[in-house]
């Protein structure tokens, strides 16, 4: 039986780190205390005018690349998920083929928000199993700045930008070994960029609005329910995982989740202090981190998972 191995791993941040209190000397009205104690964020990184999804891609995926030692020829699917694009078409899978300098892969966009990467990871295995398709660049990559309202200090404190990548291989041996997926469109009113385009102008709003409560409730009830089913139909204890690597929206989100599970921090990679909630990027930007700096080693059992806008959530358990 095929089976699907992530053989690489990337991420990029841009060069621009803004601090809370950053924030505060450009005149938001909000403190370094309040975003901390509330969210456990310090830092958030922002990509310069010229950068867009696209780019922030290419790089994360030129290092997963490396680190898989293949070459961007072998790719045969691009998968990105992004609420952020740089254009409403062409997808940004398609540009990030086009920057990488490489023809004839399948290549399309997901939107799935802060899933989207456990989406995408979940698309791109069952293409690989089905034998259709046998080495997947699969990456989560945003440019949320662009889509804040800066005068709403409410949401404008809350995200990042950047993007994380992830090469999945056909493979003999086990590599992910479960998905679960969901969706609730009912909830949509609670997380959304309201706005459309319509002749040619953008109508409504094309800022992040939020009811921030609501969102923290359903996120802690989703999360803990969907991991532990993905921990079943993978056939693993929860005392397997050795590493939980959640959506970074909020540490006292991940917090919850993790005590619901059973899970000690120490076996928590978090990174929302220092990149704030980079929405489909901030799981792949933790798994990248933590695969570079020693943390996570091949043969560990990850759990991943995610919530996000729709609403949508998901959680995938692999053999790294
Ligand atoms: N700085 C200072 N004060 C602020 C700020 C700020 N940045 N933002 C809001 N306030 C004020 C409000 O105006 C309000 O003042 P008031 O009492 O005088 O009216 C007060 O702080 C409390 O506001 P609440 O919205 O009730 O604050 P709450 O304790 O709920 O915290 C937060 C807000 C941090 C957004 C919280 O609800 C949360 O973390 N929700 C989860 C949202 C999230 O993580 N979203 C990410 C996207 S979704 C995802 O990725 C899953």
């Amino acid at each position: 039986m095929i089976q699907t191995r992530i053989t690489g791993t990337g991420s990029y941040l841009p060069a621009t780190a803004l601090s809370n209190n950053d924030l505060v000397a450009r005149g938001i009205d909000t403190s370094d205390e309040w975003i901390f104690e509330r969210t456990g964020i310090r830092n958030r990184h922002i990509a310069a005018d010229n950068q867009f999804a696209s780019d922030l891609a290419l790089e994360a995926s030129r290092a997963a690349i490396a680190a898989a030692g293949i070459s961007a020829e072998a790719i045969d699917l691009i998968v990105v998920a992004t609420s952020t694009p740089d254009y409403i078409f062409p997808s940004t899978a398609c540009l990030l083929q086009s920057k990488l300098d490489v023809r004839g892969a399948a290549a399309f966009d997901v939107q799935a928000v802060c899933s989207g990467f456990i989406y995408a990871l979940t698309i791109a295995d069952k293409f690989i199993r089905s034998g259709s398709h046998r080495c997947a660049l699969v990456v989560g990559t945003e440019v949320f700045s662009r889509i804040l309202d800066w005068n709403d200090r409410a949401t404008c404190v809350l995200f990042g930008d950047g993007a994380g990548a992830a090469i999945l291989e056909a493979s003999n041996t086990p590599g992910l070994l479960s998905s679960a997926l969901h969706a609730d469109g009912s909830h949509h009113g609670i997380l959304s960029v309201p706005g459309n385009v319509c002749g040619g102008e953008v109508v409504g709003s094309p800022f992040v609005q939020m009811d921030g409560q609501a969102v923290f409730k359903f996120a802690v009830k989703v999360l803990s329910d969907v991991a532990r089913e993905a921990i079943e139909l993978a056939g693993v204890q929860q005392e397997d995982i050795d590493w939980l690597v959640p959506h970074q929206a909020n540490i006292r989100i991940i917090q919850s989740t993790a005590k619901k599970l059973g899970l000690p921090m120490e076996k928590v990679i978090t990174t929302v202090a220092e990149h704030g909630n980079t929405s489909a990027a901030s799981i792949p930007l933790a798994l990248d981190l933590a695969v570079r700096d020693g943390r996570i080693r091949r043969g560990d059992t990850l759990l991943l998972e995610g919530v996000g806008g729709g609403f949508t959530w998901g959680a995938v358990v692999l053999k790294f």
